[in-house]
């Protein structure tokens, strides 16, 4: 069986460094790894119109500012496909038969869309197509087939409805969908990086994220005023690890390499942790070692960025290309499925025969 990719954002805006070691990184390495026989990465401007209807400029002009953010972070168009959702028509019709598969109780249980009718008051008049937005995204992961998703923890129980989706479609009507498989970050602080200001969300309105594309200044700034151990006020203060933000991205980017690049009188995290929580380890010091080392890993973004941005028409040469072919994959299954479910009336060669024969045995 192939090996195949796929996973997605919302074009909401500026993807930020939350997002950099919850998934995107670890696309890039895929992609370079060449395990995968196909990857497909989905901007999913549909699913984000879901809770946008009312501001759809929002979603237009953002799907750009995402494109230049994969692209920058190392997805290589030769290797990736990168895809506009709403351009694969197929995904909304495979959406429309997998509905028939899915209870409303069901989608009612799904923690995620629980907390997000929470988070959008919701409660009291939930748009359909926000309800149903799992099954959407069980239409996008099986229109490709995708045997791996690389998500987000937050993300655990879309694909475990879209695996019901599948089991159930290939138990009632025949074998064509495969079952996708999560693909979790590898450590506790890359699944949920807090924002610089130690709250557990990174979003825009609290002004509390890193992006890929700001400057070296900005970002600098961000890391000095980041919040770290309320009771470490003098540098002799032993120093508390739990819940301090600085540590938490050190845990997410700090490589062996970087003590010897940046920090060479600690052999590495464990020493400066524990010299941190002993007392006598100043803020300003790590902070300024974290800087060092997200500059290091950020610089190449912005530079890939800076070329991507002179070319802008050719950015979206490149999600024409990706949308063209992800949709020739999503076409593919789209027939399996139809020919499954005996709604191929005009695929299907015998059909017009058998029928035929019916009739003729029933005028007999
Ligand atoms: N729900 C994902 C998010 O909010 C985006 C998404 C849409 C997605 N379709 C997908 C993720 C399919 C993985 C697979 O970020």
């Amino acid at each position: 069986m192939q090996k195949i990719i796929l996973t997605g954002d919302r074009p909401t805006g500026r993807l930020h460094v939350g997002h950099y070691v919850g998934s995107l990184r670890r696309r890039v390495e895929l992609q370079n790894s060449g395990e995968f026989d196909k990857i497909f990465i989905m901007i999913a401007d549909a699913q984000a119109l879901t809770d946008n209807f009312d501001n759809p400029e929002k979603v237009r002009q953002n799907i750009i500012e995402v494109a230049l953010d994969y692209l920058s972070a190392g997805l290589d168009p030769a290797k990736t496909n990168i895809l506009i959702q709403s351009q694969i028509a197929e995904l909304t019709e495979l959406t429309f038969y997998y509905m028939n598969l899915v209870t409303v109780s069901r989608l009612q249980r799904n923690p995620t869309v629980k907390s997000e009718i929470q988070m959008r008051n919701f409660e009291t008049s939930i748009p359909v197509g926000f309800f149903c937005y799992p099954i959407s995204q069980a239409a996008d992961i099986t229109a490709f087939k995708a045997t791996t998703v690389p998500v987000g923890e937050d993300q655990l129980p879309m694909l475990e409805q879209c695996r019901e989706i599948v089991h159930k479609f290939n138990t009632i009507y025949d074998e064509v969908l495969v079952e996708p498989e999560a693909l979790l970050p590898d450590n506790e602080a890359c699944m949920r990086l807090p924002g610089t200001d130690g709250k557990a969300k990174m979003s825009k309105s609290l002004g509390n994220c890193i992006y890929l594309s700001e400057t070296a200044d900005e970002v600098r700034k961000k890391i000095m005023s980041m919040y770290t151990d309320p009771l470490h006020l003098q540098v002799s203060d032993p120093g508390h690890l739990e819940g301090n933000t600085v540590f938490t991205y050190l845990d997410a980017f700090c490589k062996p390499e970087h003590f010897g690049l940046f920090l060479p009188e600690y052999a590495d995290l464990d020493e400066l942790k524990a010299h941190y929580q002993r007392g006598g380890l100043g803020d300003v010091k790590v902070k300024k070692f974290l800087n060092n080392i997200l500059q290091a890993e950020l610089e190449p973004i912005r530079a890939r960025r800076k070329e991507y941005e002179k070319d802008i028409a050719g950015v979206y040469d490149i999600l024409k290309a990706g949308t063209e072919k992800a949709r020739e994959a999503a076409a593919e299954t789209l027939s399996d499925v139809k020919k499954a479910m005996r709604i191929d009336y005009f695929e299907d060669m015998n059909l017009i025969a058998e029928q035929s024969e019916r009739f003729r045995n029933k005028s007999e």
